[in-house]
């Protein structure tokens, strides 16, 4: 596992984008897999930017992390219309090569179809990943098996009001969502986690400094031989270096 900080969250997104598009850059048809969240928003950015430089992201596939359970892919705090708005809307990956689980099925339906679709387009070169404030990943919360696949999850309470802030005040956030698993996850050919600020300083010290369990689901990346973890000070600020 490589651990790289930085000096600054813009600098740590910046390095996340850079490793992005040297992928792209390198694959004829390269199969990415996608996270949203705050942290990402500037990743994407620095995505948009190197396509208006002049990376093609035409041969691209991508496969999206999870979604939340009942929003409609055009629901405003569906993850497929955060893709849309922060990244697809500004680069040419046609909408066919777009995998995203589908928030408005029958969510074991969904499940299977995105796996399905990620065996007959995977392995992913390069999976996104964020790390929530209990060291989640994907929708993989605490306890989540080490060898689970896409399926549907419940949302544990503090995710729940982590993601309180997207939505209006008249509205609750949704409690389920469908996830790839812990085991999907690990079978990308390799994994770059961003996480940045003080909140995620804890999950960040569990991942990396932790026992390997489900404890701490981000500790079980641990197990993968091409892990970049980029960090900047305040989330790595709860390290000992031991
Ligand atoms: C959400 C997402 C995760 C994301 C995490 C952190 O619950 N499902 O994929 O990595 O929480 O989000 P943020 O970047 O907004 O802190």
């Amino acid at each position: 596992m490589r651990v790289h900080v930085h000096q600054s969250a813009e600098a740590a997104a910046a390095e996340t984008a850079r490793l992005i598009s040297e992928t792209v850059r390198e694959r004829r048809e390269p199969v990415l897999g996608l996270a949203t969240g705050g942290t990402m928003q500037p990743v994407y950015a620095g995505l948009v930017a190197a396509h208006r430089a002049g990376l093609s992201f035409a041969g691209l596939r991508s496969f999206n992390l999870d979604e939340y359970v009942g929003l409609p892919p055009d629901h405003p705090q569906s993850y497929r219309h955060y893709m849309q708005v922060q990244f697809f809307d500004h680069v040419d990956v046609p909408p066919d090569r777009i995998h995203v689980p589908r928030g408005d099925l029958d969510p074991d339906d969904a499940a299977a179809a995105f796996e399905a679709e990620l065996a007959q387009h995977g392995p992913i070169d390069l999976q996104l990943l964020g790390l929530g404030r209990n060291g989640h990943i994907g929708f993989n919360e605490p306890g989540a098996p080490a060898g689970s696949r896409t399926r549907q999850v419940r949302l544990a309470p503090s995710t729940i009001e982590a993601n309180r802030r997207f939505f209006d005040r008249d509205q609750s956030p949704p409690e389920v969502a469908v996830t790839m698993g812990i085991a999907t996850i690990l079978e990308a050919r390799s994994i770059v986690l961003l996480a940045v600020g003080a909140d995620k300083a804890q999950a960040v010290a569990a991942m990396l400094e932790g026992a390997i369990g489900v404890a701490c689901p981000g500790s079980l990346l641990r197990r993968h031989s091409d892990v970049t973890v980029i960090l900047d000070t305040e989330a790595a600020s709860g390290l000992s270096g031991d």
